[in-house]
């Protein structure tokens, strides 16, 4: 049996704290891409994990992998000869990480027939949005998080240009630390130029930081130019582009990757509800 793992995107990212542990406030608007990693799990005696995929070859496969902590966090943890097959650019921005742990709860649950844990928080902020990946407002460090049905099937853009970010990092260069949240109540937004118009009246406030980190982001935005709205996804370097149609977001992605080949250049379309398993 196997569990999609989605590409996470943070449409908008408003850091409005800091709280005394050190760990930053939130106000998140996300939604997940129809591209990911996929985690497979077979019955075995013993607990093993292998990394395929065309981006697997630098993904530890060791305890620290979260797939693997992942299946740590259940009460009676079994057997299992898991696969993690990998397409996400790790250290990226776009919850590559978390979305494969979440993966293997969801999936480690169904194999072993157990719940899945409560404490998915403990591999890291992203992991519980992950659980059930649909759009929604996510608050607080993560931790308080709204399914919210306000946006149509946005036609999207995603390029990694190929430098990892560190996420610490950035939220260490993050100067500015009481911004505005979103408004209490988000608009009902029915065609993506309406999405991609409001989503721009909002920001991403890791950019800045990320954008000193990786100089690179400033580059990635620039070949997004065209797109209605373009922006750095969670602490990056992954920017997405926006855009009214399947078809310009294609046309997009082809001349992005002719132009830049070294890049991770993916057409998608971010859903309204959560992506198929
Ligand atoms: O939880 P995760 O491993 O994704 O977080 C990585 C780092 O990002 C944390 O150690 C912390 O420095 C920073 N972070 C933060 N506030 C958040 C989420 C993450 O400061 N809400």
């Amino acid at each position: 049996m196997s569990e999609h793992a989605p590409a996470k995107v943070n449409l908008t990212l408003h850091v409005t704290g800091r709280r005394s542990d050190g760990y930053h406030l939130l106000d998140s608007l996300v939604a997940f891409a129809d591209v990911g990693d996929t985690v497979t799990a077979e019955p075995a005696d013993a607990l093993t994990l292998e990394v395929t995929g065309p981006m697997g070859a630098d993904v530890p496969t060791g305890p620290e992998n979260l797939v693997l902590a992942a299946a740590r966090l259940f009460d009676a943890p079994r057997g299992a000869r898991l696969i993690l097959d990998k397409h996400l650019p790790a250290a990226a921005g776009i919850g590559g990480g978390s979305s494969d742990a979440a993966a293997a709860l969801r999936l480690l649950s169904r194999l072993w027939d157990l719940p899945v844990p409560e404490g998915s928080v403990a591999l890291g902020a992203d992991v519980p949005m992950c659980l059930d990946p649909r759009v929604q407002r996510v608050r607080g460090v993560g931790d308080e998080r709204r399914p919210v049905d306000i946006l149509p099937p946005l036609p999207t853009v995603l390029v990694n240009p190929g430098v990892p970010v560190a996420t610490p990092e950035v939220f260490k260069r993050l100067t500015v630390r009481e911004n505005p949240p979103m408004p209490t109540d988000l608009p009902l937004l029915s065609c993506p130029a309406d999405a991609a118009d409001w989503i721009a009246t909002q920001r991403n406030d890791l950019a800045g930081p990320a954008r000193a980190i990786a100089p690179e982001i400033g580059a990635v935005l620039a070949a997004l130019s065209g797109a209605r709205l373009a922006r750095m996804s969670g602490s990056g370097a992954t920017c997405f582009g926006l855009y009214d149609t399947r078809a310009e977001a294609d046309q997009a992605a082809e001349e992005i990757a002719r132009a830049e080949p070294g890049w991770w250049v993916r057409a998608t379309t971010l859903a309204a509800h959560a992506p198929s398993s």
